[in-house]
């Protein structure tokens, strides 16, 4: 299996190209399934989740073709064509390694009025149930039933209008409904709703289908549903979650990057947090700027809550950051209740952690040692990443397919940058 090598201690310096945002493109994907004409997506991130989602659409009959971009910052273009539901099945095998393929259950019971979906079961971060998703498309009149591991959802005179609150402003539950009401009957009112921007990029898209839909980016977001959408040209939104662990690379070796494509309005927690602890950020005509001096970042408390506070998917880079900070940190993750296994593997390198429940506290120590490492999903694993750019000698991460999963060329954008690492082939 391939592993990350990396030794430590260079400054960051250049430019690195941020991708288009994973967890946007994944859902975009999905929701290609609601219209019979072909739909193109721009500004694509090459990632294994991509591929694992085009291996499921491609079961329901979904036509798929890829345009590479050439190289480092030269995206891909997909083109989707979904001309007619071959089959409404996602098989265990699939869901069971990526989460985001229940999020086709709202565009097949819309369009098809039928899915069998397997229940994509615990994961290392935390329980994950799919209770939210379920509730919600039987207030919009679909039957659901539980056998041997899959939902067995039906509409079968399609779904209907309804008004339904979340109990917790789920991402997914959010966006699976959405992709439901957008060719139900009547209106439907969604409230206490995600706010995250690609839940706003997921609303655009559908508009640009034909959709309508107004309140995205707030609590409550009101769709009236249509008889049927038509294909678009739509391009994915960069990813925060890339552009703020390249921030937070940034704030840990020392340097000057400039993130190309970054976007500042999506980033607005954690810009608010480095600033605070000594590192500069500013918008360019390009993107976002981050430039950190020779001196230690200050320890600063956090919190992980849904947008526009701290995210979660941000938390095990944080902690990285705050493991050679000035001082002491509490780390408080309040959206997932098992997301600290890095923990383990940061003590390896010589981090002083200590987890109380959902709270880590932090004490930074002045330097790390490289260590071998591993983790059990991608934010965690690039945590790893990031503290053996500043760890004394040389940390090998292993388990490098999470990584793939979720961050584009990783190795390529670093080293494009002074750090010194490479993938090593097993
Ligand atoms: C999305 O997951 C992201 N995944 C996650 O990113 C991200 O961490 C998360 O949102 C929060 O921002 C994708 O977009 C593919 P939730 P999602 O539903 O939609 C509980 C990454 O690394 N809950 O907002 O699954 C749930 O257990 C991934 O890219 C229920 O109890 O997150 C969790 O504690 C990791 N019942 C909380 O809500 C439900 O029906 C938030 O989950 C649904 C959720």
């Amino acid at each position: 299996m391939d592993r990350i090598r990396i030794k430590g201690g260079n400054r960051l310096k250049g430019e690195i190209p941020i991708s288009g945002a994973k967890n946007s493109a994944l859902k975009l994907m999905a929701a290609s399934l609601l219209t019979d004409e072909p739909v193109t997506l721009k500004n694509m991130p090459r990632l294994a989740d991509i591929e694992a989602m085009s291996d499921l659409l491609m079961q329901f009959g979904m036509n798929m073709n890829i345009r590479r971009g050439a190289g480092l910052g030269q995206s891909d273009t997909m083109r989707l064509h979904a001309a007619k539901i071959e089959s409404a099945f996602a098989p265990y095998d699939i869901v069971r390694k990526m989460r985001a393929s229940f999020q086709v259950l709202g565009p097949l019971l819309a369009r098809h009025g039928e899915a069998k979906i397997s229940l994509p079961g615990g994961c290392a971060i935390g329980a994950r149930p799919v209770d939210f998703h379920l509730k919600g498309f039987e207030a919009m009149g679909a039957s659901i039933e539980l056998a041997d591991g899959y939902v067995l959802a039906s509409a079968k005179g399609g779904l209907k209008g309804t008004t339904f609150e979340f109990p917790f402003a789920s991402v997914g539950a959010t966006e699976n409904l959405m992709t439901g009401a957008v060719l139900a009957e009547g209106r439907t009112v969604l409230k206490n709703c995600a706010r995250e921007p690609e839940t706003q990029d997921l609303g655009n898209f559908l508009i640009a289908m034909g959709a309508k839909i107004s309140g995205l980016g707030t609590s409550e977001i009101v769709i009236d549903g249509v008889d049927r959408l038509s294909g678009a040209t739509y391009s994915v939104m960069p990813d925060r979650i890339e552009t703020g662990t390249y921030m937070i690379a940034t704030a840990i070796a020392g340097g000057d990057v400039e993130l190309v494509g970054a976007q500042a309005s999506s980033n607005g927690a954690l810009i608010a947090m480095l600033e605070k602890i000594g590192t500069e950020v500013k918008e360019t005509n390009r993107g976002l700027s981050v430039h950190r001096n020779g001196v230690r970042p200050s320890a600063m408390d956090v919190k992980t809550d849904v947008f526009p506070a701290f995210p979660t998917d941000l938390q095990a880079q944080y902690m990285a950051l705050m493991s050679i900070a000035n001082g002491t940190s509490h780390i408080r993750e309040t959206v997932f209740e098992n997301r600290f296994m890095h923990v383990p593997e940061m003590a390896r390198m010589g981090a002083k952690i200590h987890v109380d429940g959902d709270v880590a506290t932090v004490t930074g120590v002045e330097t790390l040692k490289g260590a071998p490492v591993m983790a059990t999903d991608l934010r965690a694993s690039v945590s790893l990443v990031l503290a053996g750019l500043v760890a004394e000698g040389e940390t090998i991460v292993n388990r490098v397919y999470h990584l793939d999963r979720g961050f584009e060329r990783l190795e390529e954008k670093l080293s494009g940058v002074g750090a010194e690492i490479e993938r090593q082939q097993a």
